[in-house]
């Protein structure tokens, strides 16, 4: 160990150095011109601040809950693929680190411990992101198997018909590794189409079919509730509280799918408008700092999840280095409310916030 983190990108240059370069890419990396991804934290670095003072902060609660699970701070675990190629552990230990936290882990689909596995880690609330795949029965299989092994809602990603063209990976000759909750279950390996990491990819683990009809199908068989991830526009947020979903992810999937669309934070507003309270809104995408996450909040979002800070974490140091990811994070939450002049969740508001569009007016 070189140096001892003080900030999440910091995690990072530790991870660079420890993972094989192919590895690291495929982490770090993003769709085609990666606009998006520079976007993700670009866009962060435009809101400013409008604190409010003589305000007593001296008790701050981060404490919040989600579809009635608490949670020690609105900070997630989103789901990211493969964690064993950053570590042998693998999603195991970011589990185990996570309920330490008292944060909500989201585990993938594309997971290389499988469901049992991180069920039997440790007890914890946790929810499962699923994909609906060609195999209809095999997606609804991966949920039966959630709901048995205790996870409390289904996060079902949506903005992924296709893989996005991740050049590194091509560059790389990146071969994905198996899918391990998909063992036996395959009875079919259609060929490939579109996409990066097309060679190793079964396009059996995709489906570009997939519609509304299929959210409907998904709600009527699962008592879980399902959350819609990859929702970027007012229209389809508004589709999903019509389809009934319990919550609404705004995602861009860290850049990796479709290049030129806003970063999220962008996006969030419009969401958060047409939402209007409905349903609970998660936001992911290029938080790395405490600042961040009390943007999102201002700007709507009942909390909100980080995808590679987790890895590089997992990467730097195992299970250790996720829960300082972790606890950093909910550190720097703490002391940018109590900057603000919010002493709770409650206090944050859109006017402790001026965004770009504010500033024109
Ligand atoms: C992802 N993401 C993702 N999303 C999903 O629904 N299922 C998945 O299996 C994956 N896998 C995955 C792998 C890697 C390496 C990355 C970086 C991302 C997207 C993820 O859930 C989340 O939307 C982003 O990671 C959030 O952006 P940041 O925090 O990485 O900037």
């Amino acid at each position: 160990m070189e140096f001892e983190p003080v900030k999440l990108n910091e995690f990072e240059e530790l991870a660079r150095k420890i993972l094989l370069k192919k590895n690291y890419d495929f982490f770090r990396g993003g769709a085609e011109d990666e606009y998006t991804l520079s976007e993700n934290i670009k866009a962060f670095q435009r809101i400013l601040f409008r604190p409010r003072v003589l305000i007593d902060v001296s008790k701050i609660d981060m404490s919040t809950s989600l579809l009635g699970f608490k949670m020690a701070a609105p900070i997630m675990v989103a789901p990211t693929a493969f964690h064993k190629l950053a570590h042998h552990e693998g999603e195991v230990a970011v589990a185990r680190a996570a309920a330490a936290c008292n944060a909500i882990m989201v585990l993938s689909f594309s997971s290389n411990c499988t469901i049992e596995e991180v069920a039997s880690s440790c007890d914890a609330v946790r929810f499962f992101q699923l994909y609906v795949i060609k195999q209809r029965d095999v997606s609804m299989k991966l949920v039966k198997r959630a709901e048995s092994n205790g996870f409390k809602a289904i996060v079902l990603t949506v903005d992924r018909p296709r893989l996005g063209r991740r050049e590194v990976g091509l560059k790389n000759k990146f071969v994905i590794p198996k899918f391990a909750n998909l063992e036996g279950l395959l009875s079919v390996n259609v060929k490939s189409k579109g996409g990066s990491d097309l060679k190793a990819l079964p396009s059996a683990t995709l489906d570009d079919a997939v519609s509304w009809k299929d959210v409907e199908w998904l709600r009527s068989s699962t008592k879980l509730p399902i959350l819609l991830k990859g929702i970027l526009t007012a229209e389809d947020a508004r589709k999903a509280v019509e389809a009934g979903v319990a919550g609404i992810i705004v995602s861009n999937h860290g850049a990796r799918q479709l290049d030129y669309v806003p970063a999220s934070i962008s996006a969030l507003e419009e969401v958060v408008r047409v939402v209007s309270g409905a349903v609970p809104i998660i936001l992911d995408g290029g938080v790395r700092r405490g600042t961040d996450v009390f943007k999102a909040l201002a700007l709507g979002a009942n909390a909100v999840m980080i995808g590679r800070p987790i890895i590089y974490g997992l990467a730097a140091k195992g299970e250790h280095g996720v829960k300082q990811v972790i606890e950093m994070l909910q550190n720097e939450l703490e002391l940018t409310m109590t900057l603000n002049g919010c002493p709770g969740l409650k206090d944050i508001t859109r006017n402790h916030v001026q965004t770009e569009n504010d500033r024109l007016r």
